[in-house]
Parts: C-alpha cells; sequence; structure tokens
C-alpha cells in the first residue's frame, strides 16, 4: 500500500469510526449540552448485580442513557440560569413554583428524572434480606408491618396510570407513608424526602416483564438493599437526606 493509500485507509477507518460512534450516541446527547452543574453518578455496582430482579441490559440502558438523558437535559435547561443553577437539586425542586415558565417543566421533568434514579440506584444491590432495627420499628409502625408494606406499595405501583413511581416517603420525624408520583414527579417537590421507591415506567422492567408490571413489583424486593435504606432512614431524621 503506496502512503498516501495508507493514510487514506486510515481516514476512513476513522471516519468508519466516527460514524459508528455517532451512531452509538443517544440523540438526546446534544454537542453542545453543558457538562455541569450535575452529573450522572456511577451505578454503585456491576450491571449485573440486581440479576434476581432485572437484567444487565436493562440496567445499563436504564442508567447510561435514560439517567444520563435526564442530568444532560436537566443542565441544559440550566444553562442561561446561572442563580437556579447555584442551588442544590433538593431545594430548586422545592421551589418549582418559582423558576421561570420557559424552563419549569423542563427542571420538573429532568430534575424529578435525575435524583429520583439517583435515589433508585443506591437502595438496590442487596440480597433480599429484611428491614431491621429502628427501620424496621418504623414500618410496623406506620405501614403494618413488611408483609402489609410490600402488599401496599405493589399495588400503589400496579396502579400508577402510565408512567411514575412508588414511594414510601420518610419525614425528620421517622414518620412512613406509601405515596406515588406521575411521571418524574417526586417527594422532594413537596419538600419532603423518598426513603425508597421503585420506578414504573416499562423502561425499568420491559425487557424481562413485558406488560406484566405486578410481577417486576414482586421481585423486585430481592434486590432491595436494607442496610442502604436504614442509612436513609437515620440520615433522615437527622436531617441530612438530600434526594
Ligand atoms: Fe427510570
Amino acid at each position: 500500500m503506496t502512503i498516501a493509500a495508507s493514510r487514506r485507509s486510515l481516514l476512513l477507518g476513522a471516519m468508519a469510526l466516527g460514524g459508528a460512534a455517532a451512531l452509538r450516541r443517544p440523540a438526546y446527547a446534544q454537542a453542545a449540552a453543558p457538562s455541569g452543574p450535575f452529573t450522572l453518578p456511577p451505578l454503585p455496582y456491576a450491571p449485573n448485580a440486581n440479576e434476581a430482579a432485572i437484567d444487565a441490559q436493562t440496567m445499563e440502558i436504564h442508567h447510561g442513557r435514560h439517567h444520563a438523558a435526564y442530568v444532560t437535559n436537566l443542565n441544559t435547561a440550566l444553562k442561561d440560569h446561572g442563580e437556579l443553577a447555584k442551588l442544590p437539586i433538593e431545594e430548586l425542586l422545592a421551589k418549582l413554583n418559582e423558576a421561570p415558565d420557559s424552563v419549569r417543566t423542563a427542571l420538573r421533568n429532568n430534575g424529578g428524572g435525575h435524583t429520583n434514579h439517583s435515589m433508585f440506584w443506591q437502595v438496590m444491590g442487596g440480597t433480599g434480606e429484611e428491614p431491621k432495627g429502628d427501620l424496621k420499628a418504623a414500618i410496623d409502625r406506620d405501614l403494618g408491618g413488611f408483609e402489609k408494606l410490600k402488599t401496599d406499595f405493589n399495588g400503589a405501583g400496579a396502579r400508577v396510570f402510565g408512567s411514575g413511581w412508588v414511594f414510601v416517603t420518610v419525614d425528620r420525624s421517622g414518620k412512613l407513608a406509601i405515596a406515588s408520583r406521575p411521571n418524574q414527579d417526586t417527594p422532594l417537590m413537596d419538600g419532603g424526602r423518598a426513603l425508597f421507591g421503585n420506578d414504573v415506567w416499562e423502561h425499568a422492567y420491559y425487557l424481562r416483564y413485558q406488560n406484566r408490571r405486578p410481577d417486576y413489583l414482586a421481585a423486585w424486593w430481592k434486590v432491595v438493599n436494607w442496610e442502604k435504606v436504614a442509612e436513609r432512614y437515620e440520615a433522615a431524621t437527622k436531617g441530612t437526606l438530600k434526594v
């Protein structure tokens, strides 16, 4: 091969690689999207860590594409709103009604999406044991025990029409309640806190469960990390739980 032909071959190879990268790059990843102030938190475990309930491919797509898109779109919405961009996300979401009309919906959907998923990754990676200690006592006191919690939570999750979330909320006194929200809304928007929650958007379960959301909800308890949830409970009662 001549030098010119070799160069041309390299160039074509680079173009092919660039083309392949462009094909892999999700449509939402605009070249000019700002890289902050928010960033995608890494998964705290391997994508197959929740295989007992959620397959690795779903985890990879859910985290690497869906959550990443919420972060990108949140940063884009904040690009020309420097004062809002300085706020901690939980404050931003609690003050959505003060945000300009032009970005309020984007902040609601993508700020909610970012915080909901950040919480979601944290509370999984477990082995399906049961809550203990103060957390167990609070579940017994406020939610009628662990079995009733699971039944009521699964029922609330199944009843979400379309896309949304089911949560157990916690207040500063440690009081728990089951609550669902549509779309990417979160208890943070009411100044509250989610202790834990499950994502009932189809993107969370469709590859393995297709339309069988109740089966997904029932299986999900196998991967809840109760130690992490207990840490969040303690933080909530100290006022240090952020999202
Ligand atoms: Fe999701």
